[in-house]
């Protein structure tokens, strides 16, 4: 079943409305699909009943996203593509002051809802769907007044705007799209709109996004959540510190600027830590360095050692236990010493595999949990035998 404009319309009536309730609160797994759908279906017409229980399915997907999710409406495309809450709060932050702000290509209404308590919302998409979806989102949500919608292309010349949001599509037949000249729309469009007739704007773009890609006049963001790089925001206009490279953080809610800080290279000690990748990918491991009081161990590899912990939101922290130049035999040695169980291996600048480099490492289930590292240290093949993080973690 998808959702067509006709049956999103009917989901919102009155006469849909309890049944969505009910269905939402108990949105069947697939082993009670069948189950439910022909008990909706002696009450309901068949249409009805599908697009009940594809909503409360979706709706119970889109938690991770959206704490409102379970009042919102969504298909599965435009939900994989819309901006989870905590990054579109943050990014709507900057608009803060603007009386109006377009969201070119606003999909189900991720960013729009966000940007709604800072200023009137123009939400503009191509998709039809898209444009009901957003609209019914900021019905449900108590912010209708702040966001109008409307249909039409965004790569027309027709715009003129004091400030704009623009999160083009990633992904095409199910594909993620890794080159900013074929999203949707191109980069190179959105920046000609820009140039043209749009002076504040930031654009949403992959976390791979290639350095040279960044024009001069931008502003250039690594956001992470939860410790994965999720996005790199470009900020044009009165919206840019122009040239900034800055990594952001959240939850933390932190941000550091690249200056170009050196850090100093020495052998690993007590702590290791590796940086959040939003500062890797934003260049700025000797920033972090300088602002820990922390050293590098390889001026090519992304990892940090210090003589004490910090727990930190830019960084993972694992307590070293040896280390000591790669070689084989001599690390199983020191593992059988050590008496413990090899729970994961973590590995920066070696071509290693490590789930099949784990299984030639002599390990004793139920022994002391160890993390080995593999990486390189002034240029050379090194390894680290560490405990597991000490950071609030789920995982090492
Ligand atoms: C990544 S999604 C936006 C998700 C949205 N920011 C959210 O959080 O829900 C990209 C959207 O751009 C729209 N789009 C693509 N090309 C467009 C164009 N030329 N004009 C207007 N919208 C377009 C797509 O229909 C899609 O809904």
């Amino acid at each position: 079943m998808t959702l067509t404009p006709a049956s999103l319309r009917w989901l919102q009536t009155d006469q849909a409305q309890p049944w969505l309730t009910q269905v939402t609160a108990h949105p069947p797994g697939d082993a009670d699909l069948l189950a439910t759908l022909t008990q909706l279906r002696r009450l309901l017409p068949a249409e009805q009943a599908a697009v009940l229980v594809e909503q409360a399915r979706l709706r119970q997907e889109g938690a991770a996203k959206f704490p409102a999710a379970s009042r919102m409406f969504f298909t599965k495309p435009l939900l994989a593509q819309a901006s989870s809450t905590p990054l579109a709060e943050h990014t709507a932050r900057r608009f803060r002051g603007q009386s109006w702000v377009a969201d070119l290509g606003c999909g189900l209404g991720g960013d729009a809802l966000a940007l709604a308590p800072f200023a009137n919302v123009l939400a503009v998409d191509i998709d039809p769907l898209a444009i009901a979806l957003a609209q019914a989102n900021a019905h449900a949500l108590g912010c209708g007044a702040a966001v109008r919608t409307v249909q039409a292309d965004v790569r027309l010349p027709a715009w003129r705007l004091p400030a704009a949001w623009a999160d083009p599509g990633r992904r095409l037949d199910g594909r993620r799209l890794f080159d900013p000249e074929r999203l949707l729309p191109p980069l190179s469009v959105l920046l000609a709109q820009h140039r043209r007739a749009i002076p504040d704007m930031g654009i949403k773009l992959m976390p791979g996004l290639p350095h040279a890609a960044i024009p001069a006049e931008a502003e250039a963001e690594w956001i992470s959540l939860e410790g994965e790089l999720k996005e790199t925001v470009l900020w044009l206009g009165g919206l840019a510190e122009a040239g900034v490279r800055r990594a952001t953080v959240l939850p933390a809610g932190v941000s550091l600027v690249w200056t170009g800080a050196q850090a100093d290279l020495r052998l690993p000690c007590a702590w290791l830590y590796e940086p959040d990748p939003a500062v890797i990918r934003a260049g700025a491991v000797g920033d972090l360095a300088v602002q820990l009081g922390l050293w590098q161990i390889d001026a090519e590899i992304a990892y940090l050692s210090g003589d004490h912990v910090q727990l930190t939101p830019w960084a993972r922290v694992w307590p070293v236990i040896e280390h000591l130049p790669f070689d084989l035999k001599t690390l199983n040695r020191r593992l059988r010493t050590l008496d413990g169980e090899v729970v994961a291996v973590k590995k920066r600048g070696s071509p290693i595999e490590p789930e099949a480099f784990r299984r030639r490492l002599s390990s004793r289930p139920g022994g002391r949990p160890l993390v080995v590292v593999v990486t390189r240290q002034g240029g050379k093949p090194w390894t680290l035998i560490c405990g597991t993080p000490v950071s609030p973690e789920p995982d090492v």
